[in-house]
Parts: C-alpha cells; sequence; structure tokens
C-alpha cells in the first residue's frame, strides 16, 4: 500500500522524536511491503517565526491532501508572552477544527514492564490500568461564543462559553460506545450534570444513544468523583466519554498515574480521513535539543496511526511488539528511568525499536 503523510513536527522536542517515529515507520514501511511518502508542514511557535501565524493555510492544504497527520508537540516558553489568539497552541486547536477532528482517543495503559514507575500504590496497580478516555475535541470551553476580556463597570472581566449541541454530543457518544464493543464493553460518561445546564444535556443525549447499545454497560459520574476514582480504583474503567475541557485534564491524570506520559499515544479523528496522531505529552522545552526525550509515545502513535488510519493492524502490532521487547530488554529513557536499567538516548531508543521490529 502507499500512503501520504503529512508530519507537522512542531515545537520543543517535537522535531526529535517524530525523526524516530519517522525511522520506525520506515523500517515497518520496509519489512511489510508498503511505501509511505512523507510531507512536511509548519505549526504551532515555529510557524510564528516563520511564517507570523500558528497556522498557515499552506499547512492546513496540505493536511487535507495527505492521508495521515503526523504531530509532534507545539508551544514554549518563547512564545508564552503572546495572547491566546496567537499562541502556538492555537495552531493546534486549528487543525483540529479544520480536519473536524471530533474524537480524540487517548489511551493509558500500565506496561508490566514499566510497573515501578507507576505513581499509584502497588495493591492499587495490582488490579491494573486500561482504559481509554474518549474525548470531544472540537466543542466546548474551547470554542464556545462568546469569549474574551473585557472591561465592565470598571472592572476586567473574562468569560468563555461551555456548549454543546446534541449533534455533537451524540457522535461522540456513538464512537465511545463503538470503541467499548471492541475492548471490555463499559462506558463511563463523565460530566457535571449536578450543576451545569450543558452536562444536563450531555447526560440525556448520552441515555439516548444508549438505547441503541443495551450490550454495553453504561455509567455515570460527575468530573470531580471521577478525578478522584481514578487514582483510588482506576481498574473500574473501560472507556471513559467526556468533553473537551474534562477529557484535557482526566487524560493528564490517568496518562501521569501509570508514570509513564513519555509512553502514551493518541488519534484524533473525523467522520472523515485524515486523522491526525500525536503523543498526548508536550513539548518540554527544558530538554529540547538534547536527545533525551523519550520517543515511545511518538512511536506508539505511528502505530495507532497504522491501526485506525491504514487499517495496517498487524505492522501496528509489530512495531507495539517491538516497543515491548524493547522495554523487556531494559533499555529506558530518562523519564522512565530505574535503577538496574540502561539509560539510552532518543535516537538509540529508536534504533532498538527498529532492531526488535
Ligand atoms: C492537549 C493539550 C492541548 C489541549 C493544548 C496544547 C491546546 O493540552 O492536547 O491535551 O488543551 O487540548
Ligand atoms: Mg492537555
Amino acid at each position: 500500500m502507499q500512503k501520504t503523510i503529512c508530519l507537522l513536527p512542531g515545537d520543543g522536542i517535537g522535531p526529535e522524536i517524530v525523526a524516530e517515529a519517522v525511522k520506525v515507520l520506515k523500517a515497518t514501511g520496509d519489512k511489510f511491503g508498503h511505501v509511505f511518502n512523507f510531507t512536511e508542514a509548519l505549526i504551532g511557535g515555529i510557524a510564528i517565526d516563520k511564517c507570523g501565524e500558528p497556522l498557515p493555510q499552506a499547512t492546513i492544504d496540505q493536511c487535507k491532501a495527505a492521508d495521515a497527520v503526523f504531530l509532534g508537540a507545539v508551544g514554549g516558553p518563547k512564545w508564552d508572552h503572546l495572547d491566546n489568539a496567537h499562541r502556538p497552541e492555537k495552531g493546534l486547536l486549528g487543525i483540529r477544527k479544520a480536519l473536524g477532528l471530533f474524537a480524540n482517543l487517548r489511551p493509558a495503559k500500565l506496561f508490566p514492564e514499566l510497573a515501578g514507575a507507576c505513581l499509584l500504590r502497588a495493591d492499587i496497580a495490582a488490579r491494573g490500568l486500561d482504559l481509554i478516555v474518549v474525548r470531544e475535541l472540537t466543542g466546548d470551553v474551547y470554542f464556545g461564543e462568546p469569549r474574551g476580556i473585557e472591561t465592565r463597570d470598571g472592572k476586567r472581566v473574562g468569560f468563555n462559553t461551555m456548549i454543546y449541541d446534541e449533534e455533537e454530543i451524540r457522535r461522540i457518544a456513538k464512537l465511545a460506545f463503538e470503541t467499548a464493543r471492541k475492548r471490555r464493553n463499559k462506558v463511563c460518561s463523565v460530566e457535571k450534570s449536578n450543576v451545569l445546564d450543558v452536562s444536563r444535556l450531555w447526560k440525556d443525549v448520552v441515555l439516548e444513544v444508549h438505547k441503541d447499545y443495551q450490550d454495553v454497560e453504561l455509567t455515570h459520574l460527575y468530573v470531580d468523583n471521577a478525578a478522584m476514582q481514578l487514582v483510588r480504583d482506576p481498574a473500574q474503567f473501560d472507556v471513559i466519554l467526556t468533553g473537551n475541557i474534562f477529557g484535557d485534564i482526566l487524560s493528564d491524570e490517568a496518562s501521569v498515574i501509570t508514570g509513564s506520559l513519555g509512553m502514551l499515544p493518541s488519534a484524533s479523528l473525523g467522520a472523515t480521513a485524515p486523522g491526525l496522531f500525536e503523543p498526548i505529552h508536550g513539548s518540554a522545552p527544558d530538554i529540547a535539543g538534547q536527545k533525551k526525550a523519550n520517543p515511545l509515545a511518538t512511536i506508539l502513535s505511528a502505530a495507532m496511526m497504522l491501526r485506525l488510519a491504514f487499517d495496517m493492524g498487524k505492522e501496528a502490532d509489530a512495531i507495539e511488539d517491538a516497543v515491548r521487547k524493547t522495554l523487556q530488554q531494559g533499555y529506558r529513557t530518562g523519564d522512565i528511568m530505574e535503577p538496574g536499567k540502561t539509560l539510552v538516548n532518543t535516537e538509540e531508543m529508536g534504533a532498538k525499536v527498529i532492531e526488535n521490529l
């Protein structure tokens, strides 16, 4: 098969980790007889520096022309002084919107090889953690209008609008139930319907959609309780269905308790291709350019891309197996280093994965 992938390396460690994933993709293509063509475009801070805006139109066009989009990370202290409308993050939000990527799939899994890095008490960790956050990605307080900062009665006020229409809720709910059917058949819908009207609608619509998925167990949690349950007993979760802002927060929480933020991939999907694939961690400006970054989340995002965008299940399995084998052999980047293991840099980690392919 022949596929075109638009690379958006972005800022900070983005270019280093994307480079390793590209090597792994090329090796996978060679092994299985596929040709991956790569194009590259600017997003985030580097796009601001070179073009004066975080998401140039040329980037959108190039992404739309590709079969999948593969992103590193955006942002950094260099651009922190910019107002929200012009920050690197606006590029990421913009490309999600431009490609209609309403569903963000963020699996969080405890790798047995990395159990020592898990932040949970051993008896809780022993019950396992293998969940996926299905986060709505193009609505909510992230995009709701009106928004802004203005002066009212001599006082500055800042405001955003938390808003969902029923169609937005319905399509992400369906995707969560479909996802659960391929896993352990459980969906927990997370909202704040004891306080927020938008969450009342969320819950009503999720219950309506559930009528078509009676084989899937549905539960509901308020977001504060969900945040607490995630550390108290994460084994209870299979699919967590939630909105954009709650999903942003809970997916960071779910991933960090595995102890390996540098290990977790994500996929953002719309009704049509291309989807966008990226590690869930950020641009880590503090270690950028030092070859310290863990490329595994990015490499695992490449596996997710092969599976979900190109229907290449066995190719994805091969990459995931190679990552597991590399961990079993004891190779670790600094973020997941433990006594007795072998410390490697970004490129060495990528090379080990390719050796194990
Ligand atoms: C994420 C990030 C982004 C978000 C930022 C960088 C805009 O935190 O992908 O979770 O809030 O969605
Ligand atoms: Mg986030």
